[in-house]
């Protein structure tokens, strides 16, 4: 699956279960590469933009147990869409490099593999969603959900979200849906061990973003 075709940028995305700490690398890595005088753009799904932020809080809302798994992978897809043409697209024209703190592979895992919905179903509804824009590469950070959910547990005062509520059951079969999607598309895709300690998370991303841009 190639990338943005048309747009000078580079299209970076990072995946993982809850706890992986994919935001706060992503966010320590985001200042180095901009210290280094990198053009970068840091983002994150759903959200980034007024209107995918709007949907973001009608997606996770704890109170929304009713909610759909059909609807709730089609809000994934619509808050993408508007990201990516609100600010991804633009950005990658403008030849920065995007880093986005989950992308299509998340409603892959989540909805298509974790909710039952098929992977394949999902992908056919995030294909309209965000055309041929694909990430070049993608950093999956590798974490068992026991270990991601007691990292969560312990980070007290972090936002709870409907999908934080879930049970372990649902998190390793979104652990084993992002294996499927690699298996799938194996070259997009570099695996991060995320059970290291964090600085040592950070190095191992680092090594790998150097290499490649
Ligand atoms: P967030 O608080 O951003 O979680 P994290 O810090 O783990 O990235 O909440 C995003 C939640 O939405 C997370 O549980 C994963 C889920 N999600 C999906 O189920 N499908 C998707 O397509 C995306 C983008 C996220």
């Amino acid at each position: 699956m190639q990338v943005t075709t048309g747009t000078k940028g580079r299209f970076i995305t990072v995946e993982g279960g809850e706890g992986a700490g994919k935001s706060t690398v992503i966010a320590k890595l985001y200042e180095e590469l901009q210290a280094r005088g990198v053009d970068v753009l840091l983002t994150r799904e759903p959200g980034g933009i007024d209107i995918a932020e709007k949907i973001r809080e009608i997606i996770l809302n704890p109170a929304h147990t009713q909610m759909d798994e059909r609807t709730e992978a089609l809000l994934y897809a619509a808050a993408r869409r508007q990201h990516l043409a609100e600010k991804v697209l633009p950005a990658l024209q403008a030849g920065k490099i995007v880093l986005c703190d989950r992308f299509i592979d998340s409603s892959l895992a989540y909805q298509g593999h974790a909710r039952g919905l098929g992977i394949e179903a999902v992908y056919e509804i995030n294909r309209f969603a965000v055309g041929d824009c694909m990430p070049e590469l993608t950093l999956f950070f590798d974490i068992r959900p026991e270990v991601g959910l007691a990292r969560i547990d312990k980070a007290r005062g972090r936002e709870v979200n409907r999908l934080d509520l879930e049970g372990i059951r649902f998190h390793q079969l979104v652990r084993e849906g992002y294996q499927l999607v690699m298996e799938k598309d194996p070259d997009r895709f570099v695996v991060i061990d995320a059970e290291q300690p964090m600085e040592q998370v950070y190095e191992s991303v680092l090594r790998v973003l150097l290499a490649r841009l």
